[in-house]
């Protein structure tokens, strides 16, 4: 008996030798399980002469205890290797340089908008919007041109299917607020136009225009005058002149191109008192309302403001171009 614990002992060191986590479970079983090595040595003791059970039976209990100690203490060095392992494999190098992740920015056209927004925000107006897809009767007849007129000519476009069009200005924006809204009406619209137009220094095909309307009882030119020397003055700062020169515009009457004194005379767009057909277009009555636009290009502030030379940069894309305006 005392040799076949000794033997069992042996292989059992012999065994353990192993590194696999799964050998070592097999181990167990082999020789602590139901019917593993030590149960037998178990079941045999009631062979043994009784004076010598009691030491014998303390001898197996003392391999058992053996056995599993070292098996448990076997099985936690390999998972402590594993997970050294593990940490080795996945270490982190904080030294390495990171990668320089490139901040968006507002394009400058969309900063100059908002920018616009806010200052006539501040001066009590609100901000409309339009459908760049727009009908024909809302940027042509609605602002009294007519089909046969000859200013439609200026604004020869993208046409669409069934009367409808790519916007050329965003004038269309004043009946669709007047359709919407009783007066008094104080309102700006900022948004994307289309022409037909080559691309050269000055012109694109894709442009963008603030619209200002105000309808009330006593308008009069002194509030345009007014209104937009006050947009100017927060726009490019103080004591930037407006001037208005008589020009023709079918939705206004009188009508006036309006530039600003910014290193020279530099024309903005247009403006003047709505015309008394549109008012009647959309049920106002221009015995008891007068009503005042302007339509400015915002490439033209933009630009102006930025002094960029040519209206195609804001369209390349061209970082070097654009992280100016960060
Ligand atoms: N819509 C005109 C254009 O694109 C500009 C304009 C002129 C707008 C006079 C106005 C205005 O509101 O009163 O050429």
């Amino acid at each position: 008996m005392r040799q076949k614990i000794e033997e069992i002992k042996n292989e059992f060191i012999k065994k353990i030798k192993t590194e696999s986590a799964e050998e070592l479970r097999e181990l167990e079983k082999y020789f602590l399980g139901r019917k593993g090595k030590v149960a037998l040595l178990f079941k045999e003791l009631k062979n043994v002469p009784k004076e010598e059970r009691k030491s014998f039976g303390e001898s197996i209990n003392a391999l058992k205890e053996f056995i599993e100690k070292n098996i448990k203490e076997k099985i936690s060095e390999i998972e402590r290797e594993e997970r050294m392992r593990k940490l080795a494999s996945e270490k982190l190098d904080v030294t390495v340089p990171g990668l320089k992740l490139r901040s968006g920015a507002l394009h400058i056209l969309t900063q100059t908008m908002l920018e616009v927004e806010k200052i006539f925000l501040s001066m009590g107006f609100d901000v409309m919007t339009g459908p760049e897809i727009e009908e024909e009767y809302y940027n042509f007849e609605a602002l009294n041109i007519p089909e046969y007129h000859p200013a439609r000519d200026m604004q020869d476009t993208f046409y669409l299917l069934n009367k409808y069009l790519l916007r050329t200005q965003t004038s269309p924006i004043q009946i669709r607020t007047m359709e919407k809204y009783k007066p008094p009406i104080r309102v700006i619209a900022v948004g994307r136009c289309y022409r037909k137009d080559p691309p050269d220094a000055h012109h694109f095909p894709i442009f963008h225009q603030v619209e200002g309307l105000v309808v009330d009882k006593n308008v009069s030119f002194k509030e345009l005058k007014g209104t937009l020397s006050e947009f100017v003055r927060r726009m490019f700062g103080e004591g930037v002149e407006v001037r208005f020169n008589p020009s023709y515009f079918p939705f206004v009457e009188p009508g006036a191109e309006t530039s600003i004194n910014f290193g020279g005379w530099l024309e903005m767009g247009g403006s003047g008192m709505v015309h008394p057909n549109v008012l009647n277009n959309v049920g106002i009555d221009p015995e008891e309302y007068q009503g005042f636009a302007f339509g400015w290009g915002i490439e033209r502030i933009a630009m102006v403001k930025y002094n960029i030379p040519d209206i195609r940069f804001f369209y390349k894309n061209d970082l070097r171009f654009l992280d100016q305006f960060r």
